[in-house]
C-alpha cells in the first residue's frame, strides 16, 4: 500500500461513531428503561452506576453529577475552600481545572509541569506552598497517573488536602492502584469523548471518606438532604438518567477499551521512530489509560498539514496554557513563568486515539509520521 495515497478515508484524532454503533443496541434498552421507569433526573440509573463506578476506582463511595467541572467545584466546596484561599494546580491542564478553584473564589496557583513526563512537578508544589494554600490538584493528565506519592508527601508535611482530577484517566494505575482513591476525592468527567464518556454530559466524584460522601450528595441536590429544607446554599449539579443509564452500559466495556487503546499507545512508542518526535516519559509505576496520545514536534502547524494533506486529523492539547489564558490575565503570570508547560503547549500534537481504530489506521498513522 502506498501510504501516501490521498484517496483513502480520514483517520480522525477521536471517531466517537464507531463506539456507539458497536452499543447502540444495549443502549437505547438501557434508555427505554429508564423512559418507563421516569427516572430522569438521579434514581435507580445514577446509584447502580455509582456503586460500580465506586468499584472500578475502589473506593468506598462514588457521586455522580452533571459534568466534570462541576466534580471539581463541589470537590472543593466540600473542603471548605474558599475565598483567600490558593490552590495549586498544574499550569498544563485543561481549564476546567483552574475554573473550580475560581468557582469558589479561591485563587488558582499555577505550577510547572515536569519536562519528562509533562506532570504536575512536585519540587515546584512545594516552592509554592504559602500561608493560604489549602489544596493541590494534581491531573493525571493524558491518562498518565501523576506522581502520587511526591505531591501526597507535600500535602501531608504542609497539612493541605489533595485532590485528584482525573476526568482523563479512568481506570488508569498508580502503583497497581486504581486512581481516584488517592487524595481526599477523585474528580472524574465523563464527558462523551472520554475513555468513559456519557451520551450526554456527566461527571464524578469518588472518595473514601463518609462525610465528604454524604455533603457531596447534599450540595449536588439544592443542599437538601430532607426535600425542601436547605441546610446550607447549594446547587442542581444531579447526574441525568439517561446519562447514568449509558454509562452503566459503557462502564462493562471500559477495560477492554483501555486494553485497546494501551495495544495502540505500545505500537506508536515502540515503532514510531522518527526523531523529530518526542513522546511522554512513562515511569513505571504509571499505568496509562491514553485518553490522549500527545507528541511534541518542533512546529506542530507544520505537521498538523502534513498530517492533513495524508488524510490524518490530529488535535492540540492544550495549545495555551492555563496561566497565559486572557481569563486569567488578573494573576500577573507571563511568558516565560513555566517553561515546561509553555513548551508543551506550542510543541505538542495529539495523534488518533480511540479503541476502534483498525491496525491498518494505526500503521498508517505510524508509517506517515515516519516519513515525515
Ligand atoms: C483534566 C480535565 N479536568 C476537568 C475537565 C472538565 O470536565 P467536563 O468537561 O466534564 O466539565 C476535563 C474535561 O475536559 C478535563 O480534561
Amino acid at each position: 500500500m502506498d501510504v501516501l495515497q490521498k484517496n483513502i478515508s480520514k483517520i480522525q484524532c477521536l471517531d466517537l461513531n464507531r463506539q456507539h454503533e458497536s452499543i447502540k443496541g444495549e443502549i437505547f434498552r438501557a434508555f427505554e428503561e429508564v423512559y418507563d421507569q421516569t427516572a430522569f433526573s438521579g434514581g435507580s440509573f445514577v446509584e447502580h452506576f455509582e456503586r460500580e463506578f465506586a468499584g472500578l476506582c475502589r473506593t468506598k463511595f462514588a457521586v455522580g453529577v452533571n459534568n466534570g467541572t462541576s466534580a471539581l467545584h463541589l470537590a472543593l466546596l466540600a473542603l471548605g475552600i474558599g475565598p483567600g484561599d490558593e490552590v495549586i494546580v498544574p499550569a498544563n491542564t485543561f481549564i476546567a481545572t483552574a475554573w473550580a478553584v475560581t468557582y469558589v473564589g479561591a485563587t488558582p496557583v499555577f505550577v510547572d509541569c515536569r519536562e519528562d513526563t509533562w506532570q504536575i512537578d512536585a519540587d515546584r508544589v512545594e516552592e509554592q506552598i504559602s500561608l493560604k494554600t489549602k489544596a493541590v490538584i494534581g491531573v493525571h493528565l493524558y491518562g498518565q497517573p501523576f506522581d502520587v506519592d511526591a505531591v501526597s508527601q507535600i500535602c501531608a508535611n504542609n497539612g493541605i488536602f489533595l485532590i485528584e482530577d482525573a476526568a482523563q484517566a479512568h481506570g488508569a494505575l498508580y502503583r497497581k492502584q486504581p486512581v481516584g482513591g488517592f487524595g481526599e476525592m477523585g474528580c472524574f468527567s465523563f464527558y462523551p469523548g472520554k475513555n468513559l464518556g456519557a451520551c450526554g454530559e456527566g461527571g464524578g466524584i469518588t472518595t473514601n471518606n463518609e462525610k465528604y460522601y454524604t455533603h457531596l450528595l447534599s450540595l449536588r441536590n439544592h443542599g437538601c438532604v430532607v426535600r425542601y429544607y436547605h441546610d446550607e446554599v447549594g446547587y442542581n449539579m444531579r447526574m441525568g438518567g439517561l446519562e447514568g443509564a449509558s454509562l452503566r452500559v459503557k462502564l462493562k466495556y471500559l477495560p477492554s477499551w483501555n486494553d485497546r487503546r494501551r495495544e495502540i499507545a505500545k505500537r506508536y512508542q515502540e515503532h514510531i521512530s522518527n526523531e523529530k518526535f518526542k513522546m511522554q516519559f512513562q515511569p513505571s509505576w504509571a499505568e496509562s489509560v491514553y485518553h490522549l496520545f500527545v507528541i511534541c514536534t518542533k512546529d506542530p502547524v507544520v505537521l498538523q498539514k502534513y498530517l492533513n494533506e495524508h488524510n490524518i486529523n490530529p488535535g492540540f492539547h492544550y495549545p495555551v496554557p492555563c496561566h497565559l489564558q486572557k481569563a486569567y490575565a488578573s494573576l500577573n503570570y507571563r511568558q516565560g513563568d513555566m517553561p515546561n508547560a509553555e513548551y508543551l503547549a506550542s510543541h505538542c500534537v495529539s495523534l488518533p486515539m480511540y479503541a476502534e481504530m483498525t491496525e491498518e489506521e494505526v500503521n498508517r498513522v505510524i508509517e506517515v509520521l515516519n516519513l515525515y
